[in-house]
């Protein structure tokens, strides 16, 4: 039997991160550069039912059975295994490649997911289509990360920017003209879940405040949306600036994230945010194209540990 393969890319939130949890909108788009890759191939030597796994960059070599069962690897399998009404599975072998850096606001957990799903899947010859297997992503998100929107499945499945509002049908982003984003690394690994954790406790002990801030965020959202449809992009660069400030507000950036938000801005960068959880992980800058570069090492040299340049494509939505 051949190998089966899928690929998912990493997202970047472009605006609303945090406030999307509380029901506002957020814009997030597809990384393509980097990726994580799923294959499944069947095992006709060992036990039916036994799942082998091997995830190098996680350091996992071993049987599905041996893993807690609320890993999310056993969750996935559990999950697609009630979706498609099987109750069991071939030997397999299922290897799991991802050059996403992990816990840095990429979506490295849900692009494994949906490139796993999507493997597995067609592998037992039911392929997934994009609508399930988001569904299914989501399931594993939430048993991972407590309560998440849904938008890093969301974007991670469909690999197009898009408008995202909680458990609403979601909108493809007409964007009018590409635009340049450099997304740099600060090192510090961050988990998601704390930081969402650490802003529902805030937000129980100031709820006007944060509703407010939510509120500033949501406006900025709508306007960034206008903004990219109608194509100035470097009219984002304000509006990041200022959902930084806001997020900022709510706790979640850090000095690494601020040195480096700071130097793209001096290095002549439009505009820069973090982007997704915060506390760690990456931030944003959206730069002038020919500027790319200059920019990149700019932020090396204020303590990125890599960048990525990505462009978001013009597209008809
Ligand atoms: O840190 P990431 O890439 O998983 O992004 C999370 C985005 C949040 O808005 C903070 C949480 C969510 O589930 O939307």
């Amino acid at each position: 039997m051949p190998a089966f393969a899928a690929r998912a890319p990493a997202k970047a939130i472009l605006f609303g991160e945090h406030a999307v949890v509380y029901g506002r909108p957020a814009i997030a788009v597809p990384v393509t550069q980097v990726q994580a890759r799923a294959s499944v191939m069947a095992e006709p030597m060992a036990p039916t039912g036994r799942v082998w796994l091997e995830a190098p960059e996680v350091g996992l070599n071993c049987d599905l059975d041996a893993l807690p069962v609320d890993h999310p690897a056993q969750i996935l399998v559990r999950g697609l295994l009630q979706a498609l009404a099987i109750d069991h599975l071939p030997a397999l072998r299922m290897r799991i490649n991802s050059t996403i850096p992990i816990a840095a606001g990429l979506g490295s957990g849900a692009a494994v997911s949906v490139a796993a799903l999507r493997a597995l899947s067609a592998f037992l010859g039911h392929p997934l289509d994009d609508e399930r297997v988001s569904a299914l992503a989501f399931q594993v998100e939430k048993a991972y990360h407590g309560t998440p929107s849904g938008i890093d499945n969301t974007v991670i499945t469909y690999a197009r920017p898009l408008y995202f509002v909680q458990a609403q049908p979601f909108e493809l982003l007409k964007v009018a003209e590409p635009f340049t984003l450099v997304i740099a690394d600060s090192g510090v690994t961050s988990s998601t879940a704390a930081a969402v954790a650490g802003v529902r406790a805030r937000w129980q002990a100031e709820p006007e405040r944060y509703e407010a801030l939510f509120e500033e965020i949501a406006v900025l959202v709508n306007a960034a949306k206008e903004t990219i449809e109608s194509g100035v992009p470097e009219k984002l660069g304000p509006l990041m600036d200022e959902n930084q400030q806001a997020l900022q507000k709510m706790g979640v950036s850090s000095p690494e994230l601020e040195r480096l938000v700071e130097a793209a801005r001096k290095a002549g960068a439009w505009g820069a945010k973090l982007s997704g959880g915060g506390q760690g992980g990456n931030i944003l800058a959206l730069v002038p194209p020919q500027q790319g570069e200059t920019i990149a090492s700019a932020l090396i040299q204020a303590g990125a540990v890599r960048t990525i340049t990505s462009v978001v494509q013009a597209s008809s939505g």
